[in-house]
Parts: C-alpha cells; structure tokens; sequence
C-alpha cells in the first residue's frame, strides 16, 4: 500500500511508519521537524519537510505520491504549549485538518485522522464513548482547551467528509507512552517523570489517566488503517487500566530513584480519562500490556 504519513517525524507516527515500512508498504511522511526528528524516520520512508497549513503544497505532494491511505498526525501536542500557544494550536490544528481532508479527496485517499480524548474537554462522565458531550470551560479562564477544541473541529470536520461520501476514520489515542515520547517541560508526563528529578506532581495527583503501551496502539492503528467499512467510526484506543497520577508517579520514582514534589494545577486538566471499548469491538482489539510492563521495557 502506498501511504502518506503526515506528523511521523513525531513519537506515534514514526512508530507507526516503522510498522508500515517492515510489513512492505511505501510511506511517505511530511513533517515540519517542529517537534519531531528526522532520526526517527525509518531510512527507506521518503521523507519531505513541509508544514501542513501549506494546502498547495499538501496537495501537489499528494497528487504525485497519489497515497491509498494518509494517517494525518501533524499537530502541535504537549499540555503547556495549548494554553502559552493557543493561536498557534488552533491554526496548525484545525488548518491542517481542514488541508488534509481536502488532499485526501483531491487523490482519492482513504484519511485516518488523529482527535484525542481531549476532545470531550473536562466532561467527569466516564467512561468517554461516541456518545460522550464535549464539555469545555469558559475560554476566558485559560486557553489550555485550544487543543481539545481544535480536535473537536478536526472531528466534526471529518464527519462532514464522511456525510459527504468521503472515507474517514477517526482515532483518538489515550496518553501513549513508549520509546521516542518526547519529555521537554511541554510533556507528555509519563517521560517528564522518567527524565526529571524531583518528578513534578501537578495538583494532588488524584487525576486519572489511562496509560497505553505504544506497541498495542501500533497494532490498533494498523486494523483501523486495513480494515473494511469503518467510515465515520471513532476509536477510543486506550487501555482499561486507570491510574492516578500519582501511582504513576510512585512506580517511576521507584524504577529510577527519583523524588516526587507536588507543583501547581494545570489549567483545565481532566479529571478522569477512561475510555469506553465498545467500538473497539469491530476491530477485535484491546490494550494487552500493563503499565509495569510497558514501564519496564521503557527503563
Ligand atoms: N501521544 C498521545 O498519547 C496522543 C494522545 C491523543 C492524541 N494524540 C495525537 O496523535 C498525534 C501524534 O501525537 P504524538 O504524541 O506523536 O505527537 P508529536 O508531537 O511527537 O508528533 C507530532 C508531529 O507533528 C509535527 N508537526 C507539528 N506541527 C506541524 C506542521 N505545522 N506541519 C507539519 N508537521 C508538524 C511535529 O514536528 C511532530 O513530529 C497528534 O495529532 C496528537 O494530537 C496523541
């Protein structure tokens, strides 16, 4: 197959491209390098540096890959930057969706696009399923639901392609974690822990999220990307196994030694973050690897 994979320069799509490229398709990745690493291309992907909120360029790259399946990732990711950067956010987010379904249409190529469960905002009701509401805050309290927002528009976006007779799917990952998982003071928490000491504990740390091993998203994102008449489904691909904050905290601590202090809140943090399995039923898939487990690996 031949498959364009927009963001994987980044930690999930340059795993993604791995798994791609070792089972025989050919892939094409675009990404800016805003965040992601050329390293992390897999060497017989081609590679082409360019942002997203180009559509002329998006679209000329296309015509001539002429892609079966794009797997739109590009985005800006990590917690702080959606309320320091939210302008920024919401253009890279919602701009390059909105440039992805059209380059998807214009080659005629199936779109796999990447919400988060951030998307329902700081609805508590558990667990998130397709018919969760999105619940955000008031936006002159903090502009942290920048990013939830624009995956919110990325999502009703795709589901108007697919109303208009357009394959789309929508995957919505729960806290990856693996190898590559970027741990600069933006995030994602699992190697902020692992990279700092002390390890900051936002909050009380009572907030719960549900840690997925990279490996079992990497196999779920291959039966969403082969799989047949899954158009306008969403997939909630996260494991069953709820953590605190800080548990996760202590188990790190553990493994690498390092202290734990608690620092301020983050602005809009969810409370809880489980997700609902039943459309993952379709694609006979769920979580296999605990959170020891993946940590151990990890470290
Ligand atoms: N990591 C998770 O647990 C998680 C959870 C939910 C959703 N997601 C979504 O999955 C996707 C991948 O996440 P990730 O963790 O690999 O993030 P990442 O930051 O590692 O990867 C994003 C990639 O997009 C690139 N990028 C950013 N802006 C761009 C632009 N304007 N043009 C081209 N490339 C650009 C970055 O350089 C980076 O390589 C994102 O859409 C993210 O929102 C991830």
């Amino acid at each position: 197959m031949r498959i364009l994979v927009t963001g994987g320069a980044g930690f999930i799509g340059s795993h993604l491209v791995d798994a791609l490229v070792a089972r025989g398709d050919e892939v094409l990745v675009i990404d800016n390098l805003s965040r992601g690493d050329s390293q992390n291309i897999a060497t017989s992907a081609k590679f082409v540096e360019m942002d997203v909120r180009n559509s002329e360029d998006f679209d000329s790259i296309c015509l001539e890959f002429n892609p079966e399946v794009i797997h739109h990732l590009a985005a800006i990711n990590g917690t702080r930057r959606f309320h320091n950067e939210a302008d920024l956010v919401v253009d890279v987010n919602v701009n390059g969706t909105k440039n992805a379904i059209s380059a998807a249409k214009k080659c005629g190529a199936m779109l796999v696009f990447y919400s988060s469960p951030e998307a329902f905002g700081e609805n508590e009701e558990m667990p998130l399923s397709n018919l969760t509401n999105s619940v955000f805050t008031p936006a002159n309290l903090h502009q942290r639901h920048s990013y939830g927002s624009s995956k919110y528009i990325g999502e009703l976006l795709c589901q108007f392609a697919v109303r208009n007779g357009h394959n789309v799917r929508i995957v919505r990952p729960f806290n990856a974690y693996g190898k590559r998982l970027r741990g600069d003071e933006n995030g994602q928490v699992v190697s902020m822990m692992i990279n700092s000491n002390p390890i900051i504990v936002h909050g009380d740390g009572s907030q719960t999220r549900s840690f997925t091993w990279i490996g079992d998203l990497i196999t779920a994102l291959l039966k969403v990307n082969d799989g047949s008449e899954l158009s306008g489904m969403a997939f909630n691909l996260g494991s069953q196994e709820e953590t605190t904050i800080l548990d996760l905290a202590n188990i790190i601590s553990k493994l690498t030694g390092s202290d734990i202090q608690f620092g301020e809140k983050n602005y809009g943090d969810s409370a809880r973050r489980l997700p609902d399995l039943e459309s993952n039923k379709l694609l006979e898939w769920k979580a296999e690897t605990t959170l020891i487990q993946g940590l151990n690996q990890l470290l």
